[in-house]
């Protein structure tokens, strides 16, 4: 765990450990695997991926990136949409070979969608499965969309937004009933399985859902608390849990 509790130290370490790990791979010939958040949390962190790229030569061309999850029914070009967001603070900025970028399909068609999930994971496992994952939560107590409720054995599959979900990301869609009802969202085994896990909630809004999760019983109710169990997880808060 990191024993520091400035944002920009966290974003710092967090960055060098994943600079670190892509160098040791690129030295022996491996390619590294990334699993990637949205939100407001891990912007910083993707500026400083990036600033390492531009500054420190960092090259991404062994890095293959997922993302945790994407909103049911946005275009790629919708701004909302969460690949639009990774092209913008991540993928454009950076030399990651495109191909190597996923972000889940929110457009997929209904009737192919479990397999189109199960394609999303056999993907990640055919890689050797998530090397380092990024994770925020969300005030339901969700990792990805991975909402109350939703068991430790689940896998990439589409779900609904809680009713907090939703609230929260009124503003961004200007009004809540503009919002999507459901998602795709990697599982909550899928996240559980990354080898090493960077657990990052920041600001006030955060501090309740992330005591509960960590300092309360592991329940499906509070999707986080499994990270209770996680060995290789790093908590990154700006306030005491
Ligand atoms: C969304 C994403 C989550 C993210 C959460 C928090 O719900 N699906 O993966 O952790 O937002 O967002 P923010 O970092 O903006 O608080």
């Amino acid at each position: 765990m990191i024993e520091v509790k400035n944002i920009d130290n966290y974003i710092k370490k967090i960055a060098e450990s994943i600079a670190n790990e892509i160098k040791l791979k690129q030295e022996n010939d491996q390619n590294l695997v990334l699993g990637l958040a949205t939100g407001s949390t891990p912007i910083p962190l993707y500026d400083e991926l990036v600033r390492l790229h531009e500054q420190e030569n960092l090259s991404f061309y062994n890095v293959f990136t997922f993302n945790l999850d994407e909103y049911c029914g946005l275009d790629k070009s919708d701004p909302n949409s969460y690949q639009y967001f990774m092209d913008e603070k991540l993928f454009n900025r950076i030399d990651i070979p495109k191909e190597n970028t996923h972000v889940p399909n929110g457009q997929v068609k209904s009737g192919i969608e479990v397999e189109y999930c199960k394609d999303y994971e056999q993907k990640i496992n055919d890689l050797g499965g998530i090397d380092i994952q990024i994770l925020g939560i969300g005030r339901s107590g969700h990792i990805g969309f991975n909402e109350p409720g939703s068991s430790v054995n689940s896998i990439t599959r589409k779900v609904e937004l809680h009713e907090i979900t939703r609230k929260d990301a009124s503003r961004d869609f200007n009004g809540i009933e503009n919002v999507p009802t459901h998602a795709i969202t990697m599982g909550m085994q899928t996240i559980l399985s990354a080898k090493r896990i960077f657990f990052m909630a920041f600001g006030e809004a955060k501090r309740e859902i992330t005591k509960l999760a960590f300092t309360k019983e592991v329940t499906d109710n509070v999707p986080a608390s499994h990270l209770q169990n996680h060995k290789q997880l790093t908590i990154c808060t700006d306030f005491i849990i």
